[in-house]
């Protein structure tokens, strides 16, 4: 089956092409055949975050030259246009992008692909509509069946895929048992997921306030570094580590004692800007020590909680996913808490490169759902910036 995959949750436009067979425990194998990604974090980056309208602007602008990116990579442009009667009314909200897509299918003709997956939620909903409309366009022009993907799941089915060593274009589910317990950790998430079988959820806990990414973002406006914050921090943090730097900043734990699997991250941006106050100009040592403390505080708790659920679930496998599990600290750290506890629990983690939002894991999560035949009438799928994972 192959599969076109959207995403355009937040502020990375995707598209991708992929070809898979197989199902869960049977023989799974898929192959990229293409794909296109365009960050829009340098146009966000004089705001500190992500702005929903510039970036429902800029998916407009870059999701066909992507689709030809990446059509093109998959050798699936063909010359020969199609109806696009219906295309105005389809994107009677996306008008930039209605142009460029009418010119596109005006041009090109049907690729060879069986279904269409697109990211319907959680994220920012002027963003998520500009995809969820191109992807109906798309697949009222094709005649194509569409699929609507949880962005959160997309995260999860990536990290628990891998490359195969010989061969870097086929790759598979890496080996892995249930429950199988999910740290979700980006810009708009921090969840504790439990799952008894593949692609089930139970939510055990999340963050009250801030996403961990979203504090990562936020600490860095306050130590006066560019967005997204992530990368920034960590490089600070580790030159602090390397220069082994006096311990004087010390901050809290939020939550990391509480009985149950909910976190709160805003507390402790807070205590950031406090010390950042009570500091006067920051020097480069202090920025690099408040680093190190604030992703050391972020670390703790968030293995501290994901420790005390695999002990209560009997967790076999563990997974993290999203754009902070690019962090070089979160991920030794949780590895070596992990090897610590024993038992030979698994610990499934994205490569540091596919972490952040990327289509390929909208085109896997896609598959999985469309070999349940799980397509939607194009006029029942909404964008939904609260999506949740369900049972
Ligand atoms: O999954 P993602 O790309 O988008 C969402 O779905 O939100 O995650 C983006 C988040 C941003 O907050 C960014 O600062 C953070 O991931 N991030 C990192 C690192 N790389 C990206 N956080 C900590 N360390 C990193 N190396
Ligand atoms: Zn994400």
């Amino acid at each position: 089956m192959r599969i076109l995959a959207i995403e355009t949750s937040c502020d990375e436009t995707a598209v991708c092409v992929i070809e898979a067979e197989g199902d869960f425990g049977h023989d799974f194998t898929f192959k990229i055949l293409g794909n296109a990604l365009l960050s829009q974090t340098e146009i966000h980056a004089p705001y500190g975050g992500v702005f929903p309208n510039l970036a429902k602007r800029e998916h407009e602008k870059n999701l066909v030259p992507l689709l030809t990116e990446a059509l093109t990579e998959a050798e699936m442009l063909q010359e020969g246009g199609g109806d696009t009667s219906t295309l105005a009314a389809t994107l009677a909200r996306e008008q930039e992008l209605l142009p460029l897509l009418t010119a596109f299918l005006e041009k090109y003709g049907k690729p060879e692909i069986d279904a269409i997956a697109v990211t319907h939620g959680p994220g920012l909903e002027p963003a998520l509509w500009v995809g969820v409309n191109f992807a109906k366009a798309l697949a009222d022009a094709w005649k194509l069946p569409l699929v609507p993907v949880n962005h959160m799941e997309g995260h999860i089915v990536l990290s628990a895929c891998e490359q195969e060593k010989d061969n870097d274009q086929y790759s598979r589910l890496k080996k892995f048992k249930f429950p199988l317990l999910s740290l979700l950790i980006s810009g708009g998430h921090t969840e504790l997921v439990l799952s008894k079988e593949w692609m089930r959820y139970q939510i055990l806990g999340q963050t009250r306030d801030d996403a961990v990414g979203e504090a990562f973002d936020k600490v860095a406006r306050l130590l006066g570094l560019p967005y997204p914050g992530g990368p920034e921090i960590s490089k600070l943090a580790t030159e602090a580590r390397e220069q082994n730097l006096p311990r004087t900043v010390e901050l809290p734990r939020p939550m990391i004692d509480t009985d149950d699997y909910d976190f709160s991250f805003s507390g402790l941006k807070t205590a950031v800007r406090k010390v950042v106050e009570a500091h006067g100009p920051l020097t480069e040592s202090v920025n690099m020590e408040i680093a190190r403390e604030f992703e050391d505080a972020a670390a703790d708790v968030l293995i501290a909680k994901t420790m005390r659920a695999i002990e209560e679930f009997d967790a076999q496998s563990i997974l993290v996913g999203g754009g902070v599990s690019a962090n070089t600290n979160i991920r030794n750290q949780l590895a070596s808490s992990i090897k610590d506890y024993g038992y030979g629990t698994k610990l499934l983690i994205p490569p540091p490169e596919l972490a952040t939002d990327n289509a390929l894991m909208i085109a896997l999560a896609g598959y999985f759902r469309a070999l349940k035949k799980e397509f939607a009438e194009p006029s029942m799928i909404r964008a939904n910036g609260n999506l949740k994972l369900t049972q």
